[in-house]
């Protein structure tokens, strides 16, 4: 089966981290666009137990940032990924269960991808002080804040990646049994 020229699979090998944004802001649909998608990823028994706090506000923008060393890009909207940890609770969820973080995983991925597939850039910050963003994002009781994802417009001539290993092949990451 070929693989080139499917949309899906395109838009997973294009999209990059994007830790360069002009100051362009994005359009409420747009961002709507990206919130919407987010419910489509899978959870955890279904639950849907992720929340999504949006904020396009320079202000509140500004001091996120301030709580997150992280945050290189500075982004003209954020989507932080909340776990409602009393609902999780409520449904039986052990506080460490690894569900609660695979399912900010897939609605991360999904963000990501779906703010790519409207050319928006977007860039995953886990290294802030979760105390201090959850005062300026107003959280509610029980609400954990565990990833946000910046959201902008690319700038034309962005900085080198970050560096790390050269790019993996699926053969590197993959053993098969038996
Ligand atoms: C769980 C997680 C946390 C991350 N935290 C940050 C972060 O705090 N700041 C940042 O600039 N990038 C962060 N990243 C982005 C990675 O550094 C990035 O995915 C990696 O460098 C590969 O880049 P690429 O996705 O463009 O291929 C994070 C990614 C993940 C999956």
């Amino acid at each position: 089966m070929t693989t080139t020229g499917n949309a899906v699979l395109d838009a997973i090998r294009s999209r990059r981290v994007v830790r360069a944004m002009t100051d362009e802001p994005v359009p409420r649909a747009d961002i709507e666009t990206v919130l919407d998608a987010a419910r489509w990823a899978p959870t955890a028994g279904n639950r849907h137990l992720q929340r999504y706090v949006a904020t396009d506000d320079p202000t509140t923008l500004h001091l996120l940032r301030m709580t997150a060393p992280g945050m290189v890009q500075r982004p003209t909207a954020a989507i932080t990924i909340c776990t409602d940890r009393a609902l999780a609770a409520d449904f039986g969820f052990p506080p460490d269960s690894a569900g609660l973080h695979v399912d900010v995983g897939t609605a991360a991925a999904t963000l990501l991808l779906a703010a790519h597939a409207i050319g928006l850039g977007a860039g995953p910050v886990t290294s802030f002080s979760r105390a201090a963003a959850a005062v300026v994002l107003r959280l509610p009781d029980g609400w954990r804040p565990e990833l946000i994802v910046c959201l902008g417009y690319p700038a034309p001539r962005p900085p080198a990646p970050m560096r790390g290993r050269a790019r993996l092949t699926w053969r590197d990451l993959t053993v098969w049994v038996p």
